[in-house]
C-alpha cells in the first residue's frame, strides 16, 4: 500500500518508522516531512496546513491510506477533504477534532457529561475576565480557546501576571483568533500522565501511558517547551488509576462525543492530572502526542497500520493492540537557546544504532547528503529496554552517539519516574 503521512516532526518520524515494519507498506510519502524523515519516506514540500494541496497530492499519487498527524490539519478538516476523494484516513474529522481545537468546547463537554476536570469560567469580554481575576485564588490558569502552538496556557502566580495574560490574549491577540474566548481555570496539582488511545468511536483502547517533561531545564525549571523528553510507561499510572480513568474519563468521553453527533475516530490523547481528588482531564488532543509517540510506538508489538485501518473502519478490538513488556525513554536534543532564540545549520552526525535504539528526527534538513539542524527541537534519542532504569541509560547512550554543534538536552529525563518506582 501507498501511505501518506501528513506532518514533519519527531512524532511523524516515529509513526513512519513504525508503519515501515508492516508488510503491507510499499511506500510512504511525507508532507512536508523533514531531513531525517527523508531517509525513510519520500518527502515533498507541502505544508501540513495546505489542505487543498495535500488532497491534490494524495489523489495524484493514488495513495491508499493517509495518516494526518498534527493538530492544525485535523482541526482544518483535512480528513473530511481526503475522505471526500475516497481516501481513507487515520484521524478525526473536523467536527470531532474540535475536542482539541476549542478548549471552551471541551470544557463544556466535560461539564455536560460529568467528566472530571478543573472548575473554570469562560469569558469573551476582557473587562469581565479582568474583573473576575480580582476575586479568584492564585495561582490561576488562563487558557486561550483555540490552537496556539502549544503556548496558549498561562499559569499566573498573581493578579498582575493574570491581567497581563488576559490583555495579551484578548486585546493584543498574541494567539490571533484563538484568543477570542478564554477559560480561567482552577489550578490543579498532582503528577501528570499522558494517555494516548486508539478509538473508533465504539471502543477505546488506551496505549501504554507516558510522562512528558515540558520544561526546558533540569529539575523542571525554565520555560515551557514542546517537550524535552518522555518515558513510558508512566509509573504513577497504576492499574487502579487506569481502571478509574477508563470508567470515569475515557468511555464517557467517547460516548459524549457520539451523543453530540461528533464521533471521534483516530488517536484521542488524554492529558491527565492525578489530583488528590482523583484523575482529572487537563486537556484533550485529537492526535498523537509529541514526544510521547516516540516512546509509545516503539513499545507497540502489533502492526500499527492494521490497528489504524481497523480504527478507521470502526472495527477496532482491544485484543488487536498488543504491547511489549519493558520501558522506553526519549531524550530530546535541541538547539541551545530553544524555546527562544537559537542558531541552525550545524551538521548532525549519528553513530550506528542497535535494534532497540532509535533516532527520530524533528528539526533537521538535508543539505546534499549532510543532515543539518533546522529547528529548536532537533531530534529524539530513543531506547527501549526491559525496565525504565536501563531504558534511560540506553537513551543517554544514544545521545552520546550523536553530535552537532550547540546541542542542548536535559540530563534528568526519567529521574522523577524512576524515583517513584524506587519508592
Ligand atoms: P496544555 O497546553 O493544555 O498542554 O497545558 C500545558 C501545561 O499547563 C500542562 O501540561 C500542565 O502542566 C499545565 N496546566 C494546564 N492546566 C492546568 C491546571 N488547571 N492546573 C495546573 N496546571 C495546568
Ligand atoms: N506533548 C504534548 C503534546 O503533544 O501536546
Amino acid at each position: 500500500m501507498k501511505i501518506l503521512v501528513v506532518g514533519g516532526g519527531g512524532r511523524e518520524h516515529a509513526i513512519i518508522k513504525s508503519l515501515l515494519k508492516s508488510d503491507k507498506v510499499e511506500k510512504i510519502y511525507a508532507l512536508p516531512g523533514n531531513g531525517g524523515i527523508a531517509l525513510d519516506a519520500e518527502c515533498y514540500p507541502i505544508k501540513a496546513t495546505e489542505i487543498d494541496k495535500i488532497v491534490e497530492f494524495a489523489v495524484q499519487k493514488k495513495v491508499d491510506y493517509a495518516v494526518v498527524a498534527p493538530d492544525d490539519p485535523l482541526v482544518l478538516g483535512c480528513v473530511d477533504k481526503l475522505e471526500e476523494k475516497g481516501i481513507s484516513c487515520f484521524g478525526p474529522k473536523k467536527c470531532a477534532a474540535i475536542i482539541e481545537g476549542s478548549k471552551v468546547f471541551s470544557k463544556n463537554l466535560m461539564k455536560k457529561y460529568g467528566i472530571p476536570t478543573g472548575d473554570s469560567v469562560t469569558f469573551t469580554d476582557p473587562d469581565k475576565a479582568i474583573e473576575y481575576l480580582k476575586t479568584t485564588d492564585y495561582p490561576t490558569v488562563i487558557k486561550a480557546d483555540g490552537l496556539a502552538l502549544g503556548k496558549g496556557v498561562i499559569i499566573a502566580q498573581n493578579y498582575i501576571e493574570a491581567e497581563t495574560a488576559v490583555k495579551d490574549i484578548m486585546l493584543d491577540k498574541v494567539f490571533g483568533a484563538s484568543g477570542n474566548s478564554i477559560l480561567i481555570e482552577e489550578f490543579l496539582t498532582g503528577p501528570e500522565v499522558s494517555v494516548l488511545s486508539f478509538t473508533d468511536g465504539k471502543v477505546v483502547v488506551p496505549m501504554v501511558s507516558s510522562m512528558d517533561h515540558k520544561r526546558a531545564k533540569d529539575g523542571d525549571e525554565g520555560l515551557n517547551t514542546g517537550g524535552m523528553g518522555t518515558v513510558a510507561p508512566n509509573p504513577y499510572y497504576t492499574e487502579e488509576v487506569a481502571k478509574e480513568c477508563m470508567e470515569k474519563i475515557f468511555v464517557p468521553t467517547i460516548e459524549a462525543m457520539n451523543k453530540e453527533g461528533r464521533t471521534f475516530k483516530g488517536c484521542l490523547y488524554f492529558g491527565l492530572m492525578l489530583t488528590p481528588k482523583g484523575p482529572k482531564v487537563i486537556e484533550y488532543n485529537c492526535r498523537f502526542g509529541d514526544p510521547e509517540t516516540q516512546v509509545v510506538l516503539p513499545l507497540l508489538e502489533s502492526d500499527l497500520l492494521e490497528v489504524m485501518m481497523a480504527t478507521s473502519k470502526g472495527e477496532l478490538k482491544p485484543e488487536m493492540v498488543k504491547w511489549k513488556d519493558g520501558a522506553a525513554t526519549c531524550v530530546v536534543m535541541a538547539s541551545n537557546g530553544y524555546p527562544q532564540k537559537y542558531e541552525s545549520g550545524f551538521e548532525i552526525k549519528i553513530g550506528s544504532l542497535s535494534a532497540d535504539e532509535n533516532v527520530f528526527v524533528a528539526g533537521a534538513k538535508l543539505d546534499g547528503n549532510a543532515l543539518k539542524t533546522a529547528g529548536g527541537r532537533v531530534l529524539g534519542a530513543v531506547a527501549t529496554a526491559s525496565n525504565l532504569k536501563d531504558a534511560i541509560k540506553k537513551a543517554y547512550g544514544v545521545v552520546d552517539k550523536i553530535s552537532f554543534e550547540n546541542a542542548y538536552y536535559r540530563k534528568d529525563i526519567g529521574k522523577r519516574a524512576l524515583s517513584r518506582l524506587e519508592k
